[in-house]
């Protein structure tokens, strides 16, 4: 467990390693798993049994994405936060919601082959347990936290960047442990983002629409950049489609015949349509007036 700005989730101490478990001031420690990981998510912190990714999900992203048809997503990830560190000697790095930790061992090769003169601190938050032993097997380097990013356990303003891919985002959260200057990349579905999954999946077709900034404008955040990623994947095999599937929101969605519809696809090509925005913090949050209901 390499990072040094991990904090009690009890107590927001900062927590040191001590042997096999990290302890705060206050006497409260948590075990390093044997699997090279660390649970950070108090019972208090959930809000249900077994919250996120299932194993069931979770392998299917992993069988999916090692196919490597999101490869072009990872190197435009990586490039936004190679050009997001330029300058810093040290920077630290949180991937919030990372799932099974692909595209940080990406970054993280990536980073290696362009040399950066940064030291990075790389730390993949999730709150689902089986994502987090999955990730914990594709890189030894990075520390690997179950958590939430509603309370990120981590210390205020002691992360420099903040990846979201497809992830479930806290603008709150996230003011909290960036810095001013600190930049948030969120990566998210544009309209037309896998529409022929989607068509199949479903009586009609909807576009999906972009989550809006408005809170995290309110919370002290301003949009610097903005790319969209378009291609088309090569013809992709019913195995693939099914773990496409199962590893998107549109499983839970899809009616039974919706399911069994895209079962009887194969060699298909889909749209990807992918928005990076990168977000800078200009102010702390606790310094803004209280949002109105509205935006929260
Ligand atoms: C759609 S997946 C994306 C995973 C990964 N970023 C990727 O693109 O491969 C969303 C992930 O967010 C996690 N998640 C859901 N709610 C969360 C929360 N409150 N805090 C942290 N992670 C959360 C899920 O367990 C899941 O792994």
């Amino acid at each position: 467990m390499n990072a040094k700005n991990l904090a009690c989730p009890i107590d927001t101490e900062q927590l040191v390693l001590d042997g096999k478990q990290l302890r705060c001031i206050n006497g409260h420690t948590f075990d390093l798993a044997r699997q090279g990981y660390v649970n950070l998510l108090p019972v208090q912190h959930k809000r249900s049994k077994h919250p996120g990714d299932s194993k069931e999900m979770v392998m299917a992203r992993q069988r999916f994405l090692d196919t490597g048809v999101y490869a072009p997503l990872a190197e435009l990830l990586s490039d936004l936060l190679h050009k997001a560190i330029a300058g810093l000697q040290h920077a630290s790095c949180l991937d919030a919601g990372c799932g099974e930790g692909y595209y940080l061992a990406h970054v993280l090769s990536a980073l290696r082959a362009k040399k950066t003169d940064a030291t990075m601190n790389l730390i993949g938050l999730d709150i689902s347990k089986e994502a987090i032993i999955g990730a914990a097997k594709r890189h030894k380097e990075v520390s690997w936290v179950v958590g939430t990013n509603r309370q990120p356990p981590l210390l205020p303003a002691s992360v420099d960047i903040i990846l979201c891919v497809f992830g479930f985002h806290s603008f709150q959260g996230f003011n909290k442990i960036l810095p001013v200057g600190g930049k948030l990349i969120l990566v998210e579905p544009g309209p037309d983002h896998l529409q022929q999954l989607r068509q199949a999946t479903y009586a009609q077709l909807y576009k999906t629409e972009l989550s809006k900034l408005d809170e995290a404008f309110a919370r002290g955040f301003k949009l610097v950049d903005e790319q969209v990623l378009r291609f088309n994947t090569p013809p992709l095999t019913s195995e693939t489609l099914k773990d496409l599937l199962l590893m998107t929101p549109h499983f839970f969605r899809a009616t039974q015949q919706g399911r069994e519809t895209v079962a009887k696809l194969d060699n298909v090509s889909l749209t990807v349509d992918v928005v990076f925005r990168t977000l800078e913090k200009t102010a702390d949050d606790n310094l803004l007036k209280p949002l109105s209901p509205s935006v929260v």
